[in-house]
C-alpha cells in the first residue's frame, strides 16, 4: 500500500526562496513516492492574523504558488483545512484525551509565556485559547487521515512529536485506532540563511520572495551581507550568505568554479549576486507567469480546493467513523 505523506501550509506572508527550498521542493518531489496530501492551515493562520482581507489574500497567494511551482492537483490531494468539517470534530476529541500538561511544554507557547515573564508582563499576555491548543488542531490535521509521514522543517518537528503522544495515548485507551505518524525532516537544506544571515524569515524581512517583480529581486540579492573581503583574498564558501545562497541555484560546474574562486581568491562578490538574480529570475520566469494568472483567477483556485477538499473528505470520513465508535459516539449516519 502506498504511505501517505501530508503536510499543512501555513497561509502567513508571501512565500519565498526559503519555502521553497526547505519545504514545497521536497514536498513536490516526495509526491511522487507517496500519497499526497497537501493544505493550506487557514485555522491555524487564524491564532494571529486578524484581518480577513489579509487572510484570503494569503490563502490565494499560497495556493497559487504551489499551483505555479509544479504542485499537480491529479497526483495531490490539495485542499484547503477550513473546507473539512471533520478536522473540527476530531480536534475537540483530541482535546479532551490530551494532557494539559503536554501542551504547556509546547516550544512556540512556552517562547511567548517567557517573553511575557521577560518583559514583566502577565504571563498569558496576547495568549488565546487557539495558540495554546494549536498543537491539537495540528494533530487532528494529521491523524485524521491515517498518514504515515509528515514532511516537516526542524521548526515542526515537535509538533508532530506531540501528535505522536496524542496518537499513542488515545490507542492505549481506545484500541488501535490512529497511525502513528512520523516527521520527516530534511537535513540538506535545514536553513536558508535570509538577506542578512538569519535563517530566512518573514519574522525578520530577511526574505527573497520567490514571485517578486524583477526589482524587488535584485534589491534584495543586493542586500546580501558578505563580510568586506577583497576579491583577491581567499575565503571560506562555507561560511558565506551568498554562497550558501547561490549553491542551491547554480549549475554544478559554475559552482565548482565559484568554489575555487572562493578558495583561492578571485571571487567577486558583486559579480556573484549578479549572477544569483539572473539563476533566479530564470529558475521561477514560468512559475510566474502562471502565478500571476492563477491570481486573477480565483475562481479556477477554488475548483481545485473543493476538488481537494472532496478527496480529503472521503478519506477523513472512514476513519472519523471509526473514532466515534470507539469513544462511544455511535453515529454511522454522519
Ligand atoms: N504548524 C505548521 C507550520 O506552522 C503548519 C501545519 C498545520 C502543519 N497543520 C499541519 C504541518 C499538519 C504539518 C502537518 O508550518
Amino acid at each position: 500500500m502506498t504511505k501517505i505523506a501530508l503536510t499543512g501550509i501555513k497561509p502567513t506572508g508571501t512565500p519565498h526562496i526559503g519555502n521553497y527550498l526547505g519545504m514545497i521542493r521536497p514536498a513536490l518531489e516526495l509526491a511522487h513516492s507517496y500519497r499526497a496530501l497537501y493544505f493550506i492551515a487557514d485555522y491555524h493562520a487564524l491564532t494571529t492574523e486578524r484581518d480577513p482581507e489579509r487572510l484570503r489574500r494569503q490563502t490565494y497567494e499560497v495556493a497559487a504558488t504551489w499551483l505555479a511551482l509544479g504542485l499537480d492537483p491529479r497526483e495531490v490531494i490539495f485542499f484547503r483545512q477550513s473546507d473539512i468539517p471533520e478536522v473540527f470534530e476530531f480536534t475537540w476529541i483530541l482535546s479532551c484525551v490530551t494532557a494539559k500538561g503536554l501542551l504547556n511544554r509546547a516550544h512556540a507557547y512556552k517562547a511567548i509565556v517567557e517573553e511575557n515573564i521577560r518583559q514583566g508582563r502577565n504571563t498569558d499576555d496576547t495568549i488565546n485559547a487557539g495558540l495554546f491548543s494549536y498543537p491539537v488542531l495540528m494533530a487532528a490535521d494529521i491523524l485524521l487521515f491515517g498518514t504515515h509521514v509528515v514532511p516537516v522543517g526542524q521548526d515542526q518537528k515537535q509538533h508532530v512529536e506531540i501528535a505522536r503522544d496524542i496518537a499513542s495515548g488515545f490507542n492505549s485507551h481506545y484500541g488501535n485506532v490512529l497511525t502513528i505518524p512520523k516527521a520527516l525532516i530534511r537535513k540538506d537544506v535545514m536553513s536558508v540563511p535570509g538577506v542578512d544571515g538569519r535563517k530566512m524569515s518573514k519574522s525578520y524581512r530577511n526574505t527573497i520572495p520567490i514571485f517578486a517583480d524583477d526589482k524587488f529581486i535584485r534589491k534584495q540579492v543586493m542586500r546580501i551581507v558578505t563580510d568586506s573581503k577583497p576579491p583577491e583574498a581567499p575565503k571560506n564558501p562555507e561560511t558565506c550568505n551568498l554562497f550558501s545562497l547561490y549553491r542551491h541555484f547554480s549549475p554544478p560546474e559554475d559552482l565548482e568554479e565559484a568554489r575555487m574562486l572562493y578558495l583561492n581568491g578571485g571571487a567577486k562578490y558583486s559579480d556573484i549576486k549578479n549572477k544569483l538574480i539572473v539563476l533566479l529570475l530564470e529558475k521561477f520566469k514560468e512559475g510566474r507567469r502562471t502565478y500571476e494568472v492563477l491570481l486573477n483567477d480565483q475562481a479556477a483556485i477554488e475548483q481545485i480546493l473543493k476538488q481537494g477538499a472532496t478527496a480529503a473528505r472521503a478519506m477523513a470520513k472512514p476513519v472519523l467513523a471509526d473514532v466515534r465508535l470507539s469513544i462511544g459516539i455511535d453515529r454511522s449516519d454522519l
